[in-house]
């Protein structure tokens, strides 16, 4: 069977693999909201289920207003999408971009997608210990034209860039005519979101593009809903290259459902920051890892010698685990794995299988 992609969440694949139920592994793997999704989610599926007998509203008006007024744009910057990952699709087949410049280890759709429009790829090795540095001198030969993609908080290392440096990147691509994509599919998690977020910054550059995704925060990776938010103009260009009903009936009801639902953002806000440190403090103590202390929902761990990925996520799935095996990312090797943060029993359980699969040095 062809297969291209490695993402986490392929609990079918392990289970076949392991010959261990679905329903018996803990999946660390996808980085999923485990408080999620918010109550009202199933109420409105179960409700309006003989919707599935009309189409969507292909202009996606109601989410479209719930999500303007959740992250405080104006409605004609917004472009609703099947998943952040379909959007990335349609970026690259609309710009078409002769080089995509991605700064890696990162998400690896956008080089898949850049790829398949028929991009030149510059990966852009990582520096420091985090990998969350970089400098503009990597970017040297960046064209008009060209695409950048950033992921803020970084997906695997699940590290924030430093505010300065985006807005010297951003300084040099729109000085270039360059496109910026700013992927924030997990800021939400972080509390200081408004601080971090180049949103605001879409008014003043016209080639900046922001993605966003409800699927990780919202616990709806099955519903599919993404968002991209840049400059009306080019929001317009895009229009032009999108299915007219990508998002689903119950994709649009749950969402507006989903982001009207405060108390379920404070909750979800209250725990993860606490949780983090609490998981973070705990995989300290294991002997034979380092983790890295984490800015969203997900730890980004260095395997220590003579551990390696491969061995280590084997012996956790037999133990009916599943976590990230980074070994399909540049420069990370056989050294490193991502865990999701889930509940307090489930992050226990799976600390005490660590414990029995590492070698301590
Ligand atoms: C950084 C990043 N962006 C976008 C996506 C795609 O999210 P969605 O489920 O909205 O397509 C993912 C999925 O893992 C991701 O890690």
């Amino acid at each position: 069977m062809v297969q291209i992609r490695k993402h986490g969440g392929n609990l079918k694949e392990a289970s076949e693999k392991y010959k261990i139920p679905v329903e018996k592994f803990i999946d660390f793997s996808a980085n999923i909201n485990p408080l999620g999704p918010p109550e009202g989610v199933f109420e409105v599926i179960k409700d309006n289920l003989e919707k599935i007998t009309q189409y969507p509203d292909s202009r996606n008006l109601e989410i479209k207003k719930a999500l303007a007024y959740y992250l405080n744009v104006d409605i004609n910057s917004l472009i609703l999408g099947n998943g952040a990952s379909e959007l990335i699709f349609l970026i690259v087949n609309n710009l078409r971009p002769k080089t995509a410049w991605l700064p890696v280890p990162t998400f690896s759709e956008y080089e898949i997608a850049s790829r398949a429009a028929g991009a030149n790829i510059i990966q852009v090795p990582l520096q420091g210990e985090k990998f969350n540095k970089f400098t503009i001198d990597q970017l040297e030969g960046l064209a008009k034209g060209d695409i950048l993609f950033i992921c803020n908080p970084n997906n695997p290392t699940g590290q924030l860039y430093d505010v300065k440096l985006l807005n010297h990147i951003l300084q040099a691509t729109n000085d270039t005519e360059a496109y910026l994509v700013i992927d924030e599919s997990f800021l939400d998690f972080i509390k200081e979101r408004k601080e971090v977020s180049f949103i605001e910054k879409i008014k003043e550059y016209p080639r900046l593009i922001i993605l966003y995704s409800l699927t990780k925060f919202f616990a709806i990776p099955g519903l599919r809903l993404g968002a991209m938010i840049a400059n009306p103009k080019l929001i317009e260009q895009f229009e032009l290259g999108r299915d007219p009903w990508n998002v689903n009936i119950f994709a649009q009801l749950a969402g507006k459902v989903a982001l009207e639902d405060k108390e379920f953002i404070e909750k979800t806000l209250d725990y993860f920051e606490n949780e983090k440190k609490f998981f973070y403090t705990e995989l300290q103590q294991i002997k034979g890892l380092i983790p890295y202390e984490p800015k969203a929902n997900y730890i980004f761990i260095k395997l220590l010698e003579p551990n390696n990925s491969s061995e280590v996520c084997d012996l956790l799935a037999r133990d009916g685990f599943l976590v990230r095996n980074l070994n399909t990312y540049p420069l990370l090797g056989e050294n490193y794995i991502r865990v999701a943060i889930k509940t307090r029993k489930e992050n226990l359980m799976l600390i005490h299988s660590l414990k029995k699969c590492i070698r301590g040095i």
